[in-house]
């Protein structure tokens, strides 16, 4: 019997999809189609797709053509199966012709015509796509625009800064379409807003944008006090509108395996969390002045409450903060929660430098995440014997900032579908952090 095999990835199945498979088939007595994971497309920089696994395998199931279905799921993994089933062919579409001659060596390579004015990244593109608005065009704005062409179905329509030449000089330089002269121009042209303003003005633009009817993906901080952020899950959720917070940790891939990780008890019970964020900043930065709502809590604290409420949760006794002053903003603070079973602590800061890792103790093991670990890319879990600890890498492309557009774009396009990574009560409490710090509460100055 011969046997062939041949791999894809299967989005939005279509008839080219559908002349290969049928073309591999004849080559032999026995077809396997190999299916690619979404982790795997993931990490071989292919984002975009819109059906998921079970959907893609669903499809080739139903051409009737494959005798048996395998998953793909990391790179090397094509020699093992060929070796593994005894395969005799190896047929994959003419647009890879010579990738895969090293297949030679344990098979036959067979490049088959592919189908002439379709593919998948086309039919994805025909797609209805979310046009984001942009406010403000500083140096996080000018980092958005290239990471939003990776996301399918997101198209950067208009952008709005009050100040107009440095309005102009963004859509020139990212060739935006519109440059709104107003809210108002901005909201005609788009059907969700990307806020990249000052910290200081979140509240008023996000809460502008709601009630112009659109999706928000609000910059971190999202605002400083617990009763304005749910004044605006009201407004969101009364007119059906998908509010997010752009914690890009929250959403790269390593750190949502940390959590299920974590969640499944490796290190058992859960009894520390400590991390650090510290960037020096000028002196003289935006960052670092009073007036416009700056200091260390405000610029940085919501990283490591990221991991705080998402393994301790927000139910915490209390907090102490330990700032060293300058000028009235915090160059550095130290913030120290007390839980019914645990203990978590963070450093901040702009103007003091720190080791920026994260430790998380537990009854059984630690996890460490080297710095910086709100980039996370890797991370390690160790024991008490060493010959158990285990090292995880993850993709992390780029500024990271995709991963969060990716989900933005999903959960405004999949009506019911979709899963808050950084949930409505975790976002509350960190705006009440921040209201505590701003009111003085349990504060200490250096
Ligand atoms: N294929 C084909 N003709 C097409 C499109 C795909 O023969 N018009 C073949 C590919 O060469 C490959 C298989 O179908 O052997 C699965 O390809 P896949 O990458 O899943 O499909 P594409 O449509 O090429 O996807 P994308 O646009 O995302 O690259």
């Amino acid at each position: 019997m011969k046997k062939v095999i041949t791999y894809g990835t299967y989005d939005l199945f279509h008839q080219g999809h559908y002349n290969l498979l049928k073309r591999a088939k004849e080559l032999g007595d026995y077809l396997i189609v190999g299916v690619t994971t979404d982790n795997f497309d993931l990490e071989r920089g292919k984002m975009n797709t819109c059906n998921n696994m079970m959907e893609r395998i669903e499809a080739v199931k139903a051409t009737g053509l494959a005798d048996q279905i395998v998953i793909e799921e990391y790179r090397g993994q094509k020699i093992e199966d060929i070796q593994k089933y005894g395969v005799d062919i190896f047929a994959i579409g003419s647009d890879w012709e010579g990738y895969f001659d090293y297949l030679s060596e344990f098979c036959q390579v067979v490049y088959l015509p592919r189908t002439q004015g379709i593919s998948s990244t086309q039919l994805r593109k025909e797609r209805t796509v979310v046009n984001i608005g942009m406010i403000g065009t500083g140096s996080i704005a000018s980092r958005f625009v290239p990471e939003s062409k990776n996301v399918n179905r997101a198209v950067i329509s208009a952008v709005y800064n009050p100040n107009i030449d440095e309005n102009i000089l963004f859509c020139h330089k990212f060739q935006i379409p519109v440059m709104a002269h107003n809210l108002e121009e901005l909201y005609a042209n788009c059907d969700a807003v990307y806020i990249a303003s000052p910290h200081y003005t979140h509240y008023e633009y996000t809460k502008s944008a709601l009630i112009a009817g659109k999706h928000v993906l609000c910059e971190t901080p999202f605002v400083f006090s617990r009763t304005q952020a749910e004044e605006l899950y009201t407004i969101a959720e009364k007119r059906g509108l998908h509010l997010q917070v752009a914690l890009k940790t929250a959403y790269c891939p390593a750190f949502g395996h940390l959590f299920s990780l974590l969640k499944s008890g490796v290190i058992g019970e859960i009894v520390e969390v400590n991390a650090s964020v510290t960037t020096l900043t000028d002196e003289n930065s935006e960052k670092l002045n009073s007036k416009f709502l700056g200091g260390s809590i405000s610029e940085n604290a919501c990283f490591p409450l990221l991991p705080i409420f998402k393994f301790l949760g927000t139910d915490f006794r209390d907090i102490h903060f330990y700032s060293k002053m300058k000028n009235d903003v915090d160059m550095f603070t130290k913030a120290v929660f007390r839980y019914d079973h645990a203990v978590a602590s963070f450093q901040v800061g702009l103007g003091v430098k720190t080791e920026g890792s994260m430790t998380i103790a537990g009854t059984k093991g630690y996890v460490y995440v080297p710095a910086p670990w709100w980039k996370t890319d890797y991370f390690e879990v160790r024991y008490e014997d060493q010959n158990k600890n285990k090292k995880y890498f993850y993709p992390y492309v780029d500024e990271g900032l995709r991963y969060e557009i990716k989900d933005f774009i999903a959960a405004i396009l999949t009506e019911g579908y979709y899963f808050n990574k950084v949930s409505k009560e975790e976002n509350l409490m960190m705006a009440q952090v921040q209201e505590m710090y701003i009111n003085n509460q349990n504060v200490y100055k250096l």
